[in-house]
């Protein structure tokens, strides 16, 4: 198994990586010290899409190994992120008296991640938990970093806590049941983390095209590990986003603005941050040659760069004025200054609005 640690002091975790094993998890923990006196009482908390897939092979691995875990189950979907559903979650931990020592397994992607990360944090005033994420934008983004949470009527993600998980078990096998749009959706982040970190990396994503879309297990676990260092390396030096870590949302101003006003159905996450990284490449100052190699490299993996053209600039340009970046009315922009290097800049509106009219 790749293994990446996540150094955050008393904090700190690992992220092991490997393929077909999902079943290893229960023996895995209890042949380490730190899990070793946990409770026998866990939880497993997924979704059904999920559970039918991976949760008997969960299950038993868990109890095989002496613990007893609880099964919970929360229906499959963004709209179920939210405190009704964490309190539900909650109730089951309850009931099946989980306790202090007690820990949970997040098996599922990032809303069951963010969900379950977040009812670990408030469980008795915080419990541990292991994220064994099964998308690929969960294995590589979601899941680390401890960012946990539940959406609210008036803004996604807005009611949430800093929590981190105590280990990230990443099965890259998972990927082989995972829609092919959803696996594409979180190619955007891997391509990301090349554009904000790693030309190298960039350019591997490039060249390896064909055995990352065949899900080949030695390029899945390339790209999920780099993904998952740079992602350490940034939350190591800035946790609680207080700076550096708003580099991790490049391309996410014009995509969020893009999932707002398209009202959250008509874009996948990642498709819509795939736009947003090519659009906000055009706001920065470098060679119209790295631009192209950007917007080819997104549309190489079958992803779109351009806005449609029935979404209307005026309401993009509204959703961007109350993104966390903006600072005394002013836009800022996570922008590439070369491939593999970000800086947060603020980016004048008409020159936003005039990329936004020319569509990309
Ligand atoms: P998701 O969790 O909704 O999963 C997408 C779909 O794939 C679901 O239908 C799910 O049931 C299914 N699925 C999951 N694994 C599967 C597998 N192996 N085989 C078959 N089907 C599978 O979506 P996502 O893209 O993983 O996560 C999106 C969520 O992540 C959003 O709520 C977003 O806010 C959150 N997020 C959090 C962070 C963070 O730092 N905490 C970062 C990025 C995104
Ligand atoms: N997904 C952005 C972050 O974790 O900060």
């Amino acid at each position: 198994m790749e293994s990446v640690r996540v150094p955050l002091g008393e904090r700190s975790y690992d992220i092991l990586i490997g393929s077909g094993t999902l079943k290893d998890i229960g023996r895995h923990l209890k042949g380490t010290a730190f899990w070793r006196d946990s409770s026998a009482r866990t939880a497993i908390v997924s979704n059904p899409t999920v559970y039918k897939l991976y949760g008997d092979t969960v299950y038993e691995s868990m109890a095989e190994a002496g613990f007893e875990p609880v099964k919970v189950i929360v229906p499959d979907g963004e709209e179920y992120k939210t405190l009704l559903w964490a309190e539900h979650i909650l109730g089951k931990l309850l009931s099946a008296k989980l306790d202090r020592s007690s820990f949970i397994v997040a098996l599922g992607g990032g809303v069951i991640g963010d969900m379950a990360g977040f009812a670990a944090s408030t469980y008795m005033r915080g419990i541990r938990f292991v994220q064994a994420p099964t998308t690929l934008l969960a294995q590589v983004d979601s899941s680390v970093g401890g960012k946990t949470g539940v959406n609210h009527p008036l803004g996604k993600n807005m009611i949430g806590a800093f929590w981190q998980p105590s280990l990230v078990w990443i099965d890259t096998a998972t990927l082989g049941t995972l829609p092919k749009k959803e696996f594409i959706a979180g190619m955007a982040e891997v391509i990301k983390y090349g554009i904000i970190r790693d030309s190298e990396f960039f350019e591997f994503i490039g060249k390896n095209k064909k055995d990352i879309l065949n899900l080949n297990s030695k390029a899945l676990t390339r790209i999920i590990k780099r993904s998952c260092e740079i992602k350490a390396e940034v939350v190591s030096k800035d946790e609680r986003e207080s700076g550096l870590r708003a580099i991790l949302n490049c391309g996410h101003t014009v995509g969020h603005a893009i999932e707002t006003v398209t009202g959250y159905t008509r874009y996948l996450h990642g498709e819509a941050v795939a736009i947003g990284m090519h659009m906000e490449a055009h706001f920065a100052d470098m060679p119209q040659k790295e631009v192209a190699r950007i917007k080819r490299l997104i549309e190489s993996y079958g992803l779109s760069t351009g806005l449609p053209k029935d979404i209307d600039e005026g309401a993009l340009m509204a959703a961007m004025e109350i993104d966390k970046k903006a600072l005394r009315g002013e836009l800022r922009f996570v922008l590439p200054e070369t491939i593999g290097s970000v800086k947060v800049l603020p980016v004048k509106k008409d020159r936003v609005l005039k990329a936004l009219k020319r569509g990309g």
